[in-house]
């Protein structure tokens, strides 16, 4: 036998164990009585299995990824989600949040949720300021809520929250501010208004293991500004997404891949002594404007 035939049919036998250790971990999961995690199970084990046979893992490299997965465990706590951290660089968070949101007409596009949303956010009246505070440039925000026949929503709900001038969110500080965050309902016609502030580029945390993976590998760790906003009403698709700064810094390289086209919105910058929507004298300051039509998609979508 050739030289070039044994190193064929050993190439074979490699593959054959391979594909002989991968199926026999699948059939491990046969017994599994919820269809639904067999299904997830047996699929994993096929991808992972494949990824780590395409890059021919080596057992030094198997360790290191155990290490790194360590670390992330390590710096994980109730206010620390380095685990979301990781899936949100590797746009899994947000390729699940697209898998999830199925495309309906003209609904609004969905993003990430993030890990700064809290719940029993204040209720602001319509045309009230949700800042609280909070350092910024006043931003009026204001739109519609309809379904996807055009109708109005009245009474949706729209949480907003967002972080202030500094980068931060009102819960990264240490002093329970509440802060930048609010809700209200959209009124008879769906419509809504209120103030809050013109959003700015932060960091996401970098300073755990998945900060060293993106300095590792040469990726910023910024998002680009936008306004959080959760809409809920009864019988339509609850809407998770943001609302993007057109034309602000690192739109393009969002560091959890979040930004959709749809999403990029005008704020219009307004000079100082510009006469304000609601009358609100502002002295000497800019301020900016914002219009966000959301249309809600069934909730059977
Ligand atoms: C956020 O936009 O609040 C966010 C999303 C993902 C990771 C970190 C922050
Ligand atoms: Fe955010």
């Amino acid at each position: 036998m050739s030289s070039e035939n044994t190193a064929t049919s050993t190439s074979d036998e490699q593959q054959r164990r391979e594909r002989a250790l991968t199926d026999r971990v699948i059939a491990s999961w046969a017994g599994t009585s919820d269809e639904r995690l067999k299904e997830i199970l047996t699929s994993l084990t096929e991808h992972l299995h494949a990824f780590v046979r395409d890059v021919r893992l080596t057992e030094d490299e198997w360790a290191k990824g155990i290490e790194f997965l360590r670390a992330v465990g390590d710096i994980t706590d109730d206010r620390r989600q380095e685990f979301i951290l990781l899936s949100d660089v590797f746009g899994v968070s947000m390729q699940t949040v697209t898998v999830s949101n199925e495309a309906v007409g003209n609904a609004t596009e969905a993003t990430v949720f993030g890990p700064f949303f809290v719940d029993d956010s204040p209720e602001i009246p319509q045309g009230g300021d949700l800042s609280n505070g909070a350092p910024g440039q006043p931003c009026w925000i204001e739109g519609t809520v309809t379904d996807t026949d055009g109708n109005p929503v009245p009474g949706a709900r729209i949480e907003i929250w967002e972080a202030d001038d500094d980068g931060f969110y009102d819960v990264q500080y240490d002093d329970d501010r509440t802060a930048a965050r609010g809700h209200l309902f959209a009124d008879d016609e769906g419509r809504f208004r209120l103030w809050g502030l013109t959003p700015t580029p932060y960091a996401i945390p970098h300073d755990g293991p998945v900060g060293a993976l993106l300095e590792k590998t040469g990726r910023s760790p910024m998002r680009p500004a936008h306004l959080h906003f959760m809409v809920t009403a009864a019988g339509k698709r609850t809407l998770i997404t943001h609302i993007f700064v057109r034309g602000g810094d690192h739109i393009d390289s969002d560091a959890v891949f979040g930004v959709k086209d749809s999403l990029i919105t005008d704020f219009v910058e307004q000079e100082p002594g510009t006469p304000t929507p609601d009358g609100r004298d502002l002295g000497d300051r800019s301020w900016s404007r914002v219009r966000f039509d959301i249309v809600l998609a069934p909730e059977t979508a």
